[in-house]
């Protein structure tokens, strides 16, 4: 899951392979790990427990390889091209210990609990297995492997959540964080190997969520988002107060710490989105004005066999609700072309919703099999490489279509924008996001503006992905 790219192609996998920066990086440690992330934002969100983890056992984080005493590779298994993918790294990875035999290398996340010591045993590709619980043996498996044991911990957990860790902010702008409010998933959708690779829903102690978000704000962060893969199912239950905390409730906590700090989230099975969170998006002008809420078809048919428990009407009177409530919202869908038995008019039916809904923009994938999922075992993958990505294709350009034509309403709008940095192509101008996550670019001319303040822009033009303006200053 990707969820700032406005881009209206097809994605393979989320993020692909960065290896991001710690603040800590320069301080003086014995040793060094670096850490390459792929996947979805949670995936990015856990790399930065396990850099805490490490860096309070003395490794410190680098991104330069030759200075790497361990690499670890968090991996991502949502289609098979991110495998493919993360293999070819390893393969990569294990040449450099001909040079420097003591150097470890780990694999974490989805693949590591897919695969469990298949990579260390049979392929003999890494030292270190270690699944999405199991970060805090960190220290211990890296002992282990160092004295040539085999070090595997796949064991998943019903309670971790981590909540009392506090992640080493990797990359950060300074002004945008993730706080992960839950883990694992009880969706079985059929398609999808999160349920396995991430085990059981649980949802993380409300205090924490709060207290890690307050502290992101008094160090200047101004914009959070709130993660889960299905975060309108967060409930947690105060073990000595015995109330209960519903999702719609620490939205609207968290969006109380300061009208200056933006709150987003993701993502939101359409199944679980209530009228109480959209009431509660209605209300805080902080709690931003976007849903990413994932359809992945438009047929009936084709999402009961997706065990999606919503038929395309059910979705669509859910889009008007929202509509409904918080006019002004953006919405964004995942998309998956091509999965078992698809017909040219279940096809159909998936572009004609897209055009019900409007969406701003969407996450095109075309159906990947994953091994071990209800899919997998239930259904034939019947439908040619060829065709699926001519459907993807095909969606991909009503998506563009879409994308444009809510762009070009945006001309002519006034926008809040929180400033993040400089665009991307040139220093002489701004880039930042309106509230419905649109990526707003404008020229700083000689106004003095600094990353993390909050400006209103006057929509000019737009170009694929990113609309234009300019400052508004009375
Ligand atoms: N939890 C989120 C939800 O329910 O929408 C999304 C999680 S999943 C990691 C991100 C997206 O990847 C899904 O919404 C789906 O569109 C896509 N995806 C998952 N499994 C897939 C598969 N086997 N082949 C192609 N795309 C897949
Ligand atoms: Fe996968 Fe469905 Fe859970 Fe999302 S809700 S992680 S698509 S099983
Ligand atoms: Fe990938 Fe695991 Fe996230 S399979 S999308 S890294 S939960």
């Amino acid at each position: 899951m990707e969820l700032y790219s406005l881009d209206t192609k097809a994605h393979d996998e989320a993020r692909q392979g960065e290896v991001l920066q710690s603040p800590n990086e320069g301080k003086n440690f014995d040793k060094f790990f670096l850490v390459e992330s792929y996947g979805c934002a949670m995936n990015f969100a856990d790399s930065e427990v396990v850099a805490s983890i490490l860096e309070n056992n003395g490794y410190g984080a680098t991104r330069d390889l030759e200075k790497a005493d361990l690499i670890l590779v968090n991996t991502c298994s949502v289609r098979e091209k991110a495998e493919q993918t993360v293999r070819k790294r390893l393969t990569e990875f294990k040449k450099l210990k001909h040079a420097k035999p003591s150097l470890l290398v780990g694999i974490l996340g989805c693949m590591a609990e897919r695969l469990k010591s298949q990579l260390l045993e049979q392929e003999k590709l890494v030292d270190i297995v270690v699944g999405p619980d199991a970060y805090r043996t960190l220290p211990e498996l890296i002992a282990e492997a160092g004295t040539g044991q085999k070090a595997v911990n796949v064991i998943l957990s019903r309670d971790e959540t981590y909540g009392d860790i506090s992640p080493v902010r990797l990359d950060s702008n300074g002004i945008s964080g993730f706080v992960s409010i839950m883990r694992g998933c009880n969706n079985m959708c059929s398609f999808c190997v999160v349920p396995f690779t991430r085990g059981r829903e649980r949802s993380r102690d409300s205090f924490s969520i709060i207290a890690e978000s307050r502290d992101l704000f008094e160090r200047g962060y101004r914009e959070i988002t709130l993660l889960g893969q299905n975060v309108d199912s967060y409930y947690w239950n105060n073990p000595e107060t015995n109330l209960s905390v519903t999702f719609a409730e620490l939205l609207s906590s968290v969006a109380q710490i300061s009208p200056l700090l933006r709150v987003r989230f993701s993502t939101s099975h359409p199944k679980d989105i209530t009228d109480e969170v959209l009431y509660a998006i209605a209300k805080y002008p902080n709690i931003c004005k976007y849903i990413h809420l994932p359809v992945q078809s438009g047929s009936t048919r084709i999402l009961q066999l997706m065990n999606r428990t919503y038929t395309r009407e059910w979705y669509l009177a859910k889009v008007d609700r929202i509509r409904e409530i918080v006019p002004e919202c953006s919405i964004s869908a995942d998309i998956i072309a091509g999965f078992c038995t698809e017909t040219e008019q279940d096809h159909q039916d998936t572009m004609s919703i897209m055009e019900a809904a409007q969406y701003d923009y969407s996450y095109m994938y075309f159906y990947s099999e994953r091994p071990g999922t209800l899919a997998a075992k239930r259904y034939v993958d019947d439908i040619p490489e060829a065709i699926k990505k001519r459907r993807l294709q095909e969606i991909v350009d009503v998506q563009w279509t879409l994308s444009n034509e809510s762009n070009k309403r945006d001309v002519g709008k006034t926008f809040e924008v929180l400033v993040e940095g400089n665009s991307k192509k040139s220093e002489l101008e701004w880039m930042g996001r309106n509230s419905q996550n649109k990526v707003i670019v404008f020229p700083k001319d000689a106004h003095s503006i600094k990353k993390g303040d909050y400006v209103m822009v006057h929509i000019t033009g737009y170009t694929k992905g990113t609309l234009l303006g300019v400052l508004k200053t009375n």
